[in-house]
């Protein structure tokens, strides 16, 4: 099997050709996905048929698979590791999470020890006559980091966000559960990528409710101008989804954000596993 790596020619992301997820990978080609992942952030791998344990399974070998404090209610029966975002109804309930992630956010910088990489697997696609409606964009934020003047670069060195549920100023509301399991954590704000060395910028509004050491009023100025850097359009790559789809993406190197430009009868079923990662330095 020979593995092509096509960049998408967007801000980052790369198309992967000759795999086939419902095979067992030899190592050798999933060195290639790997590698093709720690370049690009952001991996497409079309057309796979595959079941919920090969996704697991495929997920298993970028790292433990973490179970979701929603699988429980948006699961798979059989497969823990498996969380559906979705907005199907079934028996006057939704089946996953509706609408996941509206804002730009990487996925689990509230924890001490955020995801490494999150898949998503695309079930149903929802449309409007024809046109594919809730895509994903991507932002690479090496690049972004990489395209700052060295004066703010600077400025930045050794600055820490503070990530804090209870200062969120949108979003869903978290549940008192979920706040006394994560309590606030600082991450730098310059993130050094733990395979590649590579420097990228983790810092977005809404999740990241501060920097240690700033007034709230300087920080959130900071914040907001970084996140709108970071996803200028330069540096964003954003999904069509098609059914089939496998994306990865390295919640180090990119930010995403759901367009929510659909709604029921128009569905939408992806199924996501989530890889654990290791803490931000
Ligand atoms: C997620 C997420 C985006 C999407 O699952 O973490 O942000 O387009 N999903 O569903
Ligand atoms: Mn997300």
């Amino acid at each position: 099997m020979t593995v092509g790596v096509v960049p998408t020619g967007a801000g980052l992301g790369a198309e992967i050709s000759g795999v086939d997820l419902s095979q067992p990978l030899d190592d050798s080609t999933f060195a290639e996905v790997e590698a093709a992942f720690d370049q690009h952030g952001v991996i497409i791998l079309r057309d796979q048929k595959i079941t919920p344990e090969q996704q697991v399974t495929f997920s298993g070998r970028f790292g433990e698979c973490a179970v979701n404090h929603n699988a429980a209610d948006f699961g798979i029966d059989g497969s823990p590791e498996i969380y559906l975002i979705s907005n199907i109804v079934e028996d006057g309930r939704f089946i996953g999470t509706p609408k996941a992630g509206p804002e730009w956010h990487t996925d689990m910088s509230y924890a001490k020890v955020p995801a490494r990489a999150t898949m998503l697997h695309a079930i149903e696609v929802p449309e409007m006559d024809g046109l594919p409606l809730g895509d994903t964009e991507f932002a690479n934020t090496a690049a972004a980091y990489d395209a700052l003047p060295e004066t703010m670069k600077h400025r930045l060195a050794g600055l820490k966000g503070i990530f804090d549920f209870r200062g969120r100023k949108r979003g869903r509301p978290i549940s008192e559960e979920t706040i006394a399991k994560y309590p606030p954590v600082e991450h730098p704000i310059v993130r050094t990528h733990p395979r590649t060395g590579r420097k990228g910028l983790y810092v977005m509004r809404n999740d990241c409710t501060g920097i240690v050491g700033f007034e709230s009023e300087d920080a959130l100025s900071l914040i907001g101008a970084l996140a709108n850097h970071i996803t200028r359009p330069e540096f964003v790559y954003r999904h069509r989804w098609r059914v089939g789809d496998v994306v990865v993406w390295d919640n180090c190197t990119a930010q995403h954000k759901a367009m929510q430009d659909y709604d029921l009868p128009q569905r939408r079923l992806m199924w996501r596993t989530t890889v654990k990662g290791t803490e931000p330095f």
